[in-house]
Parts: structure tokens; C-alpha cells; sequence
């Protein structure tokens, strides 16, 4: 296998195989790997037509150790379960989801990235309608797969300052909408806006959809903000129902607190930028990439944050890395050991 680990990107990088079944009359076959990575269905179903889709994201990481340790897998099966009743799709049941994870990662070893190049092996759980169907309503027939691919940084530079800009004129989700569900709709309806920021060399920030007053998330990961108060630091994170629940936000939470910060999950207004002293956007893809400055081009603002990691940033970054990588005790179970 030729490939330079380190310069991978976050790009799609075509394994052995996949692993997909298929529900039927109510009931899910079992999963079979198959090299074929393509799909024959009628152009009427129902992810075609009406959208009907959920998707995850995962990593396996190769430890310091020599271990494989795929990172909170559970906790995926069971978002992917929320979207799917979200959009009243067939759920896959966690077990099934997690031996598909397995399957996909055994027979697709050889992909996994060395220790130390920045790159992980990623699964994309992938469900979908597939009964065809003109009037308006769900399918009965659902396809999941699990694709593999090696992926590196999401943010092209990686564990360094990335820029954003805030976008009003775009909502990536409704306040009752689908934005806390991982569903292909909410980013679909984001392209406008991430495009827009990339040609100008940006990444984007959603606002929260109804007042375009508060901090929302990024286009692909949740934003967190640190605060400094004499000796106290304090973790925010908003408190929306239009961002996806972040599994790395979540594990961020919980080892900030054990790091004796205070963590708190509530409104971010724009203005509160001005307060922090270190921002980021969290996420499986995103990691932690530190943010180093957010335009407010409708307010004429610029707020900064320098280029490199602040020092809470690298913090928990390194926290986060270390149990990934067994480089620490993993003491609150997150890591399923496969190899
Ligand atoms: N927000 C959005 C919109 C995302 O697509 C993702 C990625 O999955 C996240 C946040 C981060 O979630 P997680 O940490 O579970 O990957
Ligand atoms: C992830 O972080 O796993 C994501 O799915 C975000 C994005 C690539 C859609």
C-alpha cells in the first residue's frame, strides 16, 4: 500500500470493502462485506426523492501501544438510532451497528494508519430509504452501510488556527427543525454557506436560527468558547436544540471538569467572542482545531485569537488524544480495543 499518511486530508480513500444489509418486512438481514460499493435502487425511493437520510462518523485510531482502539462507537449507534426515528427510518439496533463497525474494521485492517502520521482510519455509517415512492411519506425499506476510508484533518492545517466567518443571510437548521439530528438535509443546506466562506479562504459559523443573536455550531462540528476569570476557567459550549449533540464535545465536557474547569452548556451571544480568550470547533473529523480569528462581516468585526493552540485548547486536546491513543488510562470506558 502506497500512501503518504500524513498528507491525507479529510477525502474519501477507496478500501477493500464495505458492509451494508438491508431491512425488509420489518425485520434487518445480516451484515455481509461485500467489495461492491455501489447501489441499484429506483430513482423514486425515498432518499432520493424526499431527502430521507442519516449518515455517523467514527474513528479507529492505531495507540502508542500498537493497539487499535475505536472511539465511542455505542454513543454513535445511538445518535444514528435518534436520526433514524427523527426521520421515521427503520433504526439499526446498537448491536448491529457496532458489529457492522467491527466488520468493517477487520476486513479493512491493512487501511488503518501507522501511530504518529495524523491520520485515522474513519467509518461513515451511511442509512437509507430506499422504497420507491412518489407521495410523500417514509420508506419501508431501508439500505445501512458502513464505508471505511483513511482520513486525515478536517481543517486542512490540522491542530492550528483555522478562520470563520459568520454567515445570517444561511440556517443550517430550525430551532424544531433537524439540526440535532445527523441527518445529509442539514448540510446540504449548509453548502451555500461553507462555499461561500471557502472561497474566501474561511470556514463558517451558524448562528441560532430564530433571533441570529446566539452562537450556534460550525458547519460540521460544535463550537466551545474559554473563558478566564483570575485563576477559574470555564468551558462553553451552547445550549441549542439545532446542533448535533457532539460525542467530542461531550468527552471535552467531561475532561474539562476533571481538568477543574467549569463547564457550562448555555447561550453564547456573538458579542461574548470579545470574552474568551481561546475559541474552537470540536468533532470527530474536527478533533479540536483552534479558532484563530471570527469575522462578523454584517457588524464590521474581526474578533482574534492568534494562529497557534491557546494553552486550554492544547490541554484538552492532548486529553482527548492520549486516551485515543492508549496513551493514557481510558477510565471512563471509551475505547472498544479491537487488535
Ligand atoms: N456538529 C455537526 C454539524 C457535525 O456534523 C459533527 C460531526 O459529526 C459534529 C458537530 C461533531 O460531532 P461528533 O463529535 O459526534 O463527531
Ligand atoms: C464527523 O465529524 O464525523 C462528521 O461527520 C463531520 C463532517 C465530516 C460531516
Amino acid at each position: 500500500m502506497n500512501i503518504d499518511w500524513k498528507s491525507l486530508g479529510f477525502h474519501y480513500t477507496e478500501t477493500d470493502t464495505i458492509v451494508r444489509c438491508e431491512y425488509h418486512n420489518g425485520a434487518w438481514s445480516e451484515p455481509v462485506v461485500t467489495t461492491d460499493k455501489t447501489v441499484q435502487m429506483h430513482l423514486s425511493a425515498t432518499c432520493l426523492q424526499y431527502g430521507q437520510q442519516a449518515f455517523e462518523g467514527l474513528k479507529a485510531f492505531r495507540g502508542a501501544d500498537g493497539r487499535v482502539r475505536i472511539f465511542r462507537m455505542e454513543e454513535n449507534a445511538r445518535r444514528m438510532a435518534r436520526s433514524a426515528e427523527a426521520l421515521c427510518m427503520a433504526p439499526v439496533p446498537v448491536e448491529l451497528f457496532c458489529r457492522c463497525i467491527l466488520l468493517a474494521y477487520e476486513h479493512n485492517r491493512d487501511w488503518l494508519p501507522p501511530y504518529e502520521t495524523g491520520a485515522t482510519l474513519y467509518f461513515r455509517p451511511l442509512l437509507i430509504g430506499i422504497t420507491p415512492r412518489l407521495g410523500v411519506g417514509p420508506a419501508r425499506d431501508f439500505l445501512f452501510a458502513v464505508i471505511p476510508s483513511p482520513i486525515g484533518p478536517y481543517y486542512p492545517v490540522g491542530f492550528h488556527g483555522t478562520p470563520f466567518i459568520i454567515n445570517r443571510n444561511v440556517d443550517r437548521a430550525a430551532p424544531l427543525g433537524t439540526g440535532q439530528w445527523k441527518v445529509g438535509g442539514n448540510y446540504a443546506a449548509s453548502f451555500r454557506a461553507t462555499e461561500a466562506a471557502h472561497r474566501q479562504g474561511l470556514s463558517c459559523i451558524f448562528l441560532d436560527a430564530k433571533e441570529k443573536r446566539y452562537i450556534d455550531e460550525c458547519g460540521a462540528a460544535n463550537f466551545f468558547g474559554i473563558r478566564r476569570d483570575g485563576d477559574l476557567v470555564t468551558y462553553v459550549t451552547p445550549h441549542s436544540s439545532s446542533i448535533l449533540p457532539s460525542i467530542t464535545n461531550n468527552s471535552l465536557m467531561t475532561l474539562a471538569a476533571e481538568l477543574g474547569m467549569r463547564v457550562e452548556r448555555r447561550h453564547i451571544p456573538v458579542e461574548e467572542l470579545t470574552e474568551f480568550t481561546e475559541c474552537g470547533a470540536c468533532g470527530t473529523a474536527a478533533v479540536i482545531s483552534p479558532i484563530s480569528r471570527v469575522i462578523d462581516p454584517d457588524n464590521a468585526r474581526i474578533y482574534e485569537f492568534g494562529d497557534q493552540p491557546g494553552p486550554v485548547s492544547t490541554q484538552l486536546y492532548n486529553a482527548l488524544l492520549d486516551i485515543q491513543y492508549g496513551r493514557t488510562a481510558d477510565t471512563h470506558g471509551w475505547c472498544r480495543v479491537v487488535e
